[in-house]
């Protein structure tokens, strides 16, 4: 099972499950829990055994309330920049994972649990959920990316509202302004996560991951570069027994059994 304080982690069926597990501060999000969640993706990218990984939050309450603030509470500048860095460098990690990773979002995604849900490829949220960076309120910014993931994904106007009144927003609120993909009941919410799971494991992997790698990389590019990064993506598939399989299951008229080669 799991060899960390912090956090529990299980591969069954592909998918690598891991699940935040700091219950007495609601997965708050301090340096230890950081440090092993970068040492457990460490673990993933290099596991080819692992086609999609599933982040969640332990307990009914919370997905993650953010970074500690117990932790933060008395640090200097140097050492607030330092502890950003901790977090920025981990999400970094996550979102350039090789596969594609889904949050399952249980409850409270605040602050630094807004950023980790945001550094995810795809975000599933409770009808439970509820999202915000409340860092103003704190005395200090977002950390852990807020400033630059939220507006890329809701725009610049929401995002500003969000980061400069602190609001906390519901699952659906969530769902309309586009911060999550998609919005389950309770009870539903991990099935809604594995069938999502399930239907990306079953296409192509390595289109899947070198989609994921044109996406990302592009939105850090202009335009025509992110263009011809593409071009290079889509020419390497050529280069894959998937790409033969899935073009010839079509002409065929069958099914496409993929082989992840
Ligand atoms: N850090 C440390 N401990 C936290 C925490 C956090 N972010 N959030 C909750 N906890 C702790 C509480 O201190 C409490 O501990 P005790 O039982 O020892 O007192 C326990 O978790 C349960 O929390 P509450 O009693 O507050 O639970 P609640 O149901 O009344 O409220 C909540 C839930 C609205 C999420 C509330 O806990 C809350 O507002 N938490 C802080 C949210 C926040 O401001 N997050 C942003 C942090 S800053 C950040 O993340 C910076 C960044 O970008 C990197």
């Amino acid at each position: 099972m799991s060899q960390y304080t912090n956090l529990l982690f299980e591969v069954k069926d592909s998918i690598g499950m891991i699940t935040l597990h700091r219950p007495k501060a609601l997965n708050a999000l301090n340096t230890e829990l950081l440090q092993e969640l970068s040492n457990l993706l460490d673990r993933i990218k290099e596991d080819t055994s692992i086609g999609i990984v599933i982040i969640t939050g332990s307990g009914e309450k919370a997905f993650v309330a953010g970074a500690d603030i117990a932790e933060m509470q008395t640090l200097t500048a140097i050492e607030g920049r330092n502890f950003g860095k901790i977090g920025q460098d981990v999400f970094n990690k996550l979102e350039s994972l090789p596969q594609p990773v889904i949050a399952a979002i249980n409850g409270f995604a605040l602050g630094g649990g807004c950023e980790l849900a945001m550094a995810c490829d795809i975000r599933i949220a409770s009808e439970k959920a509820k999202f915000g960076q409340p860092e103003v309120s704190l005395g200090i910014t977002p950390g852990f990316g807020g400033t630059q993931r939220l507006p890329r994904l809701v725009g610049k106007g929401r995002a500003k509202e969000l980061i400069y009144t602190g609001d906390i927003i519901d699952a659906g609120e969530a769902y309309r302004i586009g911060l999550v993909n998609k919005v389950a009941a309770p009870d539903e919410l991990m099935n809604v996560a594995k069938a999502m799971a399930e239907k990306i494991l079953s296409r192509a992997s390595v289109a899947v991951q070198l989609s994921k790698a044109a996406v990302n990389e592009g939105l850090n590019m202009d335009l025509a570069s992110g263009i011809a990064y593409e071009a290079e993506v889509f020419g390497l598939c050529f280069a894959t027994e998937d790409q033969k399989e899935g073009m010839t299951a079509f002409v065929e008229k069958r099914k496409a059994n993929f082989s992840g080669k």
